[in-house]
């Protein structure tokens, strides 16, 4: 891709926010790297404040990110902030009608550097469209029954995945689905035995699932890969024929519901074909914004939004750290329509990868709504706490809040007392009680932006291991709308 000039890539102590004059209350590329977290209520100033804030000084940068919508206004948002920075040739709008494809399995099958084409990937890749699927239609949840449920399918899936490249037929959605439609019963294995080499390779003519075991049968005799075809042949033709009743639909039932929405509409126009949109592209400063925004495509827009992000995640993970790597952000509004267990491994390595994870969402109840099953809490905190920066706008989210306040911490501070008691027992004196540095309540009191505040968004930033100016781990910052 022809681009133009590549952007000077400023090091690590780099401002890209400055709070104040003082360069402790600078906000750094350091600090980007490690990801960010915007909570605030509806109309706090998430977008217009601190999400603009970060966002310009990303494209001022020069970096190239990708950009998740889950409102139908986000892509116009972005059309807006690329214009006044500057940077609308780099603008990537992915959307319906679009000349852009993705193609996941393609993608995934071809790519460069390790794993790449592994079953395991493959399988995985599956399994989190199919519980962001769960996710977003609210079933499942990770309980005992369910882990069940998900070893099944992904067994399955990987006996699956197996057949077609040892058959050597494409690996694609569609011949899934032809593979399990044909997948013999118990009555027709049964049969097996008494029937002769003819009648077994006109069965295979006519049969998907026995063509391609014989196919692969034939493929793989003589070479070190027969004990592999042994395995698959066996879970198609003894395990899988006879799975009990209810176990067997059950399976199918799980992949169609993750497969069928491939068959149709934008995921089968834009993510079964040729891809010609790579992750790789926002690496080289493109900004991509996947515009098929949750609110109009419901789940497919869950889908196709959720596949992109997740191999582009895998993708900025294998950019070689050593290199002078020019940033690259994600950005994710109503960050809890895309959550996936991938994010928090993401994190993890994002600083070394040079990734810079903004989620923004109105409240942490959010996150063990979307997180799901009996005891979310454990899996959110750990995920924002590989979010290092926090900023947290107007909330009337109790849970929030108190969240907020125990993030920042306690401390002890001087109480004035006065006990009144009977004639002269009144009392005054002042006494030390440990008590939260930001007090709950106080979020809900923060200035939410408007013609009314002087177009200034309040916001408690906090950045972990930081100490500001004012000599505490948080600081209180306002952000220009007019900006
Ligand atoms: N440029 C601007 N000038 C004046 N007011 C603005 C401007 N931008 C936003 N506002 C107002 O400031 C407030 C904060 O808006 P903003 O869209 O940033 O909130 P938000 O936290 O992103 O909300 P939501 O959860 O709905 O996405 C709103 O009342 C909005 O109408
Ligand atoms: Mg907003």
């Amino acid at each position: 891709m022809q681009s133009k000039e590549r952007p000077i890539v400023k090091g690590l102590d780099h401002p890209l926010a400055k709070f104040s004059l003082n360069k402790q209350d600078w906000w750094t590329v350091r600090d980007a790297v490690r990801g960010v977290q915007i909570f605030g209520g509806i109309g706090s100033g998430k977008s217009s404040g601190s999400g603009k804030t970060f966002a310009k000084a990303y494209l001022k940068n020069g970096y190239g990110g990708l950009v998740m919508c889950a409102k139908p206004d986000e892509r116009e948002n972005w059309e807006q902030l690329a214009k006044e920075t500057g940077r609308e040739d780099d603008l990537i709008i992915f959307r319906e009608d679009s000349p852009y494809q993705f193609n996941p399995l393609d993608y995934e099958l071809n790519r460069g550097g390790k794993g790449a084409g592994e079953i395991f990937n493959l399988t995985y890749l599956f399994m989190e469209i199919y519980k962001m699927g769960n996710r977003f239609t609210g079933s499942g949840g990770g309980g005992e029954s369910e882990r069940y449920w998900d070893n099944a399918l992904k067994r399955n899936m990987n006996r699956m995945i197996q057949l077609l490249k040892l058959a050597e037929e494409e690996v694609s959605i569609k011949n899934m689905i032809k593979l399990l439609s044909y997948a013999p019963l118990e009555h027709e294995v049964d049969k097996l035995a008494e029937m002769s080499e003819e009648e077994i390779i006109k069965w295979g003519e006519e049969n998907y699932c026995i063509g391609c075991i014989i196919e692969a049968g034939n493929k793989c005799e003589g070479t070190d890969k027969e004990e592999e075809y042994d395995l698959i042949k066996d879970y198609f033709l003894r395990e899988f024929a006879r799975l009990p009743d209810k176990t067997r639909p059950t399976i199918v039932e799980s992949f169609l519901g993750l497969a069928e929405p491939f068959t149709s509409g934008i995921l089968k126009k834009h993510f079964s074909g040729s891809t010609n949109l790579y992750p790789e592209t926002s690496f080289e400063g493109k900004i991509i914004v996947l515009d098929f925004p949750v609110k109009e495509y419901l789940a497919s827009g869950v889908y196709a939004q959720g596949i992109y992000k997740l191999l582009w995640q895998q993708a900025a993970e294998r950019r070689n750290p050593k290199e002078e790597l020019l940033p690259v952000f994600l950005w994710v509004d109503e960050a809890q329509l895309f959550l996936s267990d991938y994010d928090q491994i993401f994190q993890t390595t994002a600083r070394s990868s040079r990734a810079c994870t903004v989620f923004i969402s109105q409240n942490i109840s959010n996150y063990y709504a979307a997180i799901g099953g009996r005891d979310p809490r454990p899996k959110v905190d750990s995920l924002l706490g590989n979010l290092g920066t926090k900023v947290f706008h107007a909330n009337n989210d109790a849970v929030t809040n108190e969240w907020a306040a125990k993030t920042i911490g306690n401390a002890f501070k001087n109480v004035r007392s006065i006990n009144v008691g009977k004639e002269e027992n009144t009392s005054a004196g002042i006494s030390q009680q440990l008590l939260y540095l930001v007090e709950p309540r106080e979020f809900t009191m923060l200035k939410s932006g408007g013609l009314e505040n002087g177009l200034k968004v309040e916001g408690i930033v906090t950045v972990a291991g930081k100490t500001w100016s004012n000599n505490l781990n948080f600081y209180r910052a306002f952000f220009d709308q007019s900006i």
